[in-house]
C-alpha cells in the first residue's frame, strides 16, 4: 500500500475513534485500542495512564443527548514500518447547558501500531487549546 493510502486509512480510523468518543460507543473504541494503551490528557492531571479502564469511566456516563460533531483539522501522518503518528487540532462542536453552540479545541497526537495486519491505537496526548 502506498503512503497516501496508509495516511487516508489512518485518518479514517482516527475519525472513527473520535466519533466513538462523541457517541459513547465503547465497543468501537475498545476495538480500535490496544489493551495497554497509554494516555496523557487533562482528565489525568500529571499522569500517564495505562489501559482502557480509565477511559471506560467516561463512556459509561453516556453520550450527549444533543448532536456533537468532531473535526480533525489538517491531520498530518508520519508512518514508519508498523508505527504511525497522527497530529491535528480536534474541534468538538456541541451545545452548552443553555443550548448555545460552542466549540472546544485541543491539539492531539495519536500513535497507532499495526499488529497482525490490524492498526491499533497505542498512545495519545491531548492538550486543550481553549
Ligand atoms: N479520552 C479518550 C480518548 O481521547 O481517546
Amino acid at each position: 500500500m502506498n503512503e497516501s493510502k496508509i495516511a487516508d486509512e489512518l485518518i479514517a480510523l482516527n475519525q472513527k475513534l473520535l466519533d466513538s468518543i462523541a457517541n459513547a460507543d465503547w465497543k468501537t473504541y475498545k476495538n480500535l485500542c490496544d489493551a495497554k494503551i497509554t494516555a496523557i490528557e487533562p482528565e489525568a492531571p500529571g499522569q500517564v495512564v495505562e489501559g482502557l479502564d480509565f477511559h471506560k469511566y467516561y463512556f459509561d456516563l453516556g453520550s450527549s443527548k444533543t448532536k456533537v460533531q468532531t473535526t480533525m483539522c489538517h491531520p498530518v501522518v508520519h508512518h514508519k514500518g508498523d508505527m504511525a503518528v497522527i497530529a491535528y487540532v480536534r474541534l468538538v462542536q456541541k451545545l452548552n447547558a443553555n443550548g448555545s453552540p460552542i466549540t472546544a479545541a485541543s491539539a492531539e497526537t495519536r500513535v497507532w501500531e499495526c499488529k497482525d495486519g490490524k492498526w491499533l491505537h497505542v498512545h495519545f496526548h491531548r492538550t486543550p487549546l481553549v
